[in-house]
C-alpha cells in the first residue's frame, strides 16, 4: 500500500474542494473532491487506508455525516475502495455511479444500493446540477463515467489528465507536456496500457470538450481552470500520439 503525506485542502472553484494526498513512493497525487451544497457530493472515496485522513480533511469543510452522494468514475480502489466506510460515516449517503457500474459491481459491493445513472441524466443537489456522462473505457473500465456540474461548468475528470509529481493544486497552464510525460512513463513501465485507445476515444473526448468546462477537477495532478474545451482537444491529441500506435504500446514483456 502507498504511504501518503497529510492531505491539503484547496477550493478550486466556488464550493468545489480538492483534497490532495501525495504518495512519495509512487510520485503520484491522489486527489478527491467535495462539492458543498444542500446535498453535498463527494467524488471518489479514496482507498480504505486513506479514509481516516480524507475524513479528517473533509471535516475541515463540512460535517462528513452530511455527505449525501458518493460518486466515482469506475470500480477501482482509489475511486471507490472506501465506499462502505463513507456510507457508514454518512447515514443518508447513497452511491452514485453508471448503470453498468451498478449492475456489475456496486449493487453487490455497496452496503446500500446505488443511484444508477444513464448517459445525460441529471442529479440536482441544491444549487448545483450534475450531468452524468457515460464514457465507457475512458479513462478505463466498461463502467466508466464522469460527472459534469453544469452550473459552474466543472468536469470531475477521474484519471483523465494524469500527471506525476507533487504539483500545485490548481493551474491555468497548459497540461499537455505533463500529461505526455506521465503517459510516456506509464507506457514504459509495468503499468503500461492502463488507458485503452480505440476509435471511440477521440469521439468521447470530443463530446466532453463540447461541454466547454471551465474547471477540470483531476484525480492525479493539478486541477485546471481556463479553456477546458481546448484542454480536452489537446488531451485527445496527446493520447493519440502516445497511445494510438499499437506497435509502440509499452509491454514489460518485450
Ligand atoms: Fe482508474
Ligand atoms: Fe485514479
Amino acid at each position: 500500500m502507498f504511504a501518503f503525506n497529510a492531505p491539503n485542502v484547496t477550493e478550486i472553484a466556488p464550493d468545489v474542494y480538492r483534497f490532495g494526498l501525495y504518495a512519495p513512493g509512487s510520485d503520484l497525487q491522489f486527489n478527491f473532491f467535495l462539492v458543498r451544497d444542500d446535498q453535498p457530493l463527494l467524488f471518489t472515496t479514496g482507498f480504505r487506508a486513506t479514509f481516516p485522513a480524507l475524513r479528517e480533511a473533509v471535516a475541515r469543510v463540512i460535517d462528513p455525516s452530511r455527505i449525501r452522494w458518493v460518486g466515482f468514475s469506475h470500480f477501482e480502489s482509489d475511486e471507490c475502495g472506501a465506499l462502505n466506510l463513507w456510507l457508514e460515516a454518512a447515514p443518508h449517503a447513497e452511491p452514485v455511479c453508471s448503470f453498468v457500474g451498478a449492475a456489475i459491481n456496486v449493487n453487490d459491493f455497496a452496503n446500500r444500493p446505488p443511484k444508477a445513472m444513464a448517459d445525460g441524466e441529471v442529479l440536482a443537489t441544491g444549487r448545483y446540477r450534475f450531468r452524468f456522462c457515460s464514457t465507457a473505457q475512458i479513462p478505463h473500465g466498461w463502467d466508466a463515467g464522469l460527472l459534469f456540474e453544469e452550473t459552474q461548468r466543472t468536469l470531475l475528470c477521474s484519471d483523465l489528465f494524469h500527471q506525476a509529481g507533487d504539483v500545485e493544486p490548481l493551474t491555468e497552464s497548459d497540461l499537455s507536456d505533463r500529461v505526455r510525460a506521465a503517459l510516456s512513463r506509464m507506457q514504459g513501465g509495468p503499468l503500461a496500457n492502463y488507458i485503452p485507445y480505440n476509435a471511440r476515444t477521440g469521439v468521447i473526448l470530443g463530446q466532453l470538450a463540447d461541454l466547454k468546462p471551465k474547471t477540470l477537477a483531476i484525480m492525479h495532478g493539478s486541477s485546471f481552470t481556463g479553456d477546458g474545451e481546448r484542454a480536452l482537444r489537446d488531451l485527445a491529441a496527446v493520447m493519440g500520439e502516445q497511445l494510438g500506435d499499437p506497435t509502440s504500446c509499452g509491454s514489460p514483456s518485450r
